[in-house]
């Protein structure tokens, strides 16, 4: 049976002055899987996830999502977005002084209309089906009875999770993940890796970057290793293990 590949990245470089901070990437995402990409810091992951969705531009190379090309110049993060990719991002990025449910309705207009404006605040009243949606979503995540406090009065965790219903609710293709428990405490990132684990069984594609090798090994169908910019090993969970060069260049004597 052949493969499909959700996403392809081929040949991407990228320079910041003087630092190479990617070199010749190469990696082809699976339909239906969970990818990680794992690395020390400041090994590129976040640069990496970024030239997938339009906020950085690679010097050269392609990325190519379900047979468009990101990379082409015109395609914009909104763009993007639209096509179906959807980021939670290593900080939070919500609407501190809107409720949980408002932060989950928004991006649901935002990927239909475009830009934020004030008619947001109309159709939040108007559309009770997303309403409903948004809803449910909190009970999935069980942060319903905190549907209506403001999210910046919520722990780093349920932040965190906010972010994750946020991207949900637009349904995406291909969901990339940037250290989503980072900051959690044991309790919360095994809570996260559950609410993972009942994505996965959606069947949406995902990309998950992560430092947690318990969050790695419970969720990754397939690892790639990111070091100094380049790609040193890829394989399965039990390959990664094993590598012996990724143990001496990310893992050290760590037990994992
Ligand atoms: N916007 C930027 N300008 C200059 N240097 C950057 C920028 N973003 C990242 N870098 C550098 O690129 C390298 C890779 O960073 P990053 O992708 O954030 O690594 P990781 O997410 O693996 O920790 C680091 O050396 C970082 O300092
Ligand atoms: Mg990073």
């Amino acid at each position: 049976m052949s493969k499909r590949h959700v996403l392809s990245i081929a040949g991407v470089n990228k320079t910041f002055g003087g630092l190479k901070a990617l070199t010749d990437i190469n990696l082809n995402i699976e339909e239906g899987k969970t990818h990680a990409i794992i690395g020390p810091n400041g090994a590129g992951k976040s640069t990496l996830l970024n030239t997938c969705i339009g906020r950085l531009k690679p010097d050269n190379g392609t990325i190519t999502f379900e047979g468009t090309d990101l990379t082409g110049g015109n395609m914009t993060p909104h763009g993007i977005n639209q096509l179906g990719v959807s980021r939670v991002f290593q900080t939070p990025e919500i609407f501190p002084d809107l409720t949980l449910l408002q932060n989950v309705m928004i991006p649901a207009f935002a990927k239909r209309d475009g830009a934020f404006s004030f008619n947001i605040f109309k159709g939040l009243r108007e559309e009770k089906q997303l309403r409903d949606e948004a809803m449910h979503l909190l009970e999935d995540f069980e942060m319903q009875n905190l549907a209506h406090v403001h999210a910046g009065s919520l722990s780093r965790g349920n932040k965190r999770r906010l972010e994750l219903a946020m991207c949900l609710i637009q349904h995406p293709k291909l969901l990339l993940l940037d250290e989503p428990t980072a900051g959690m405490a044991r309790h919360d990132t095994n809570r996260t890796i559950d609410l993972l684990k009942k994505i996965k069984e959606r069947g949406m594609t995902k990309v998950i970057i992560e430092h947690d090798m318990h969050v790695v090994f419970s969720l990754a169908d397939r690892i790639s290793v990111l070091a100094q910019g380049a790609i040193i090993a890829e394989g399965t969970p039990d390959e990664i293990k094993g590598h012996p060069k990724v143990r001496e260049a990310y893992l050290g004597t760590a037990e994992i």
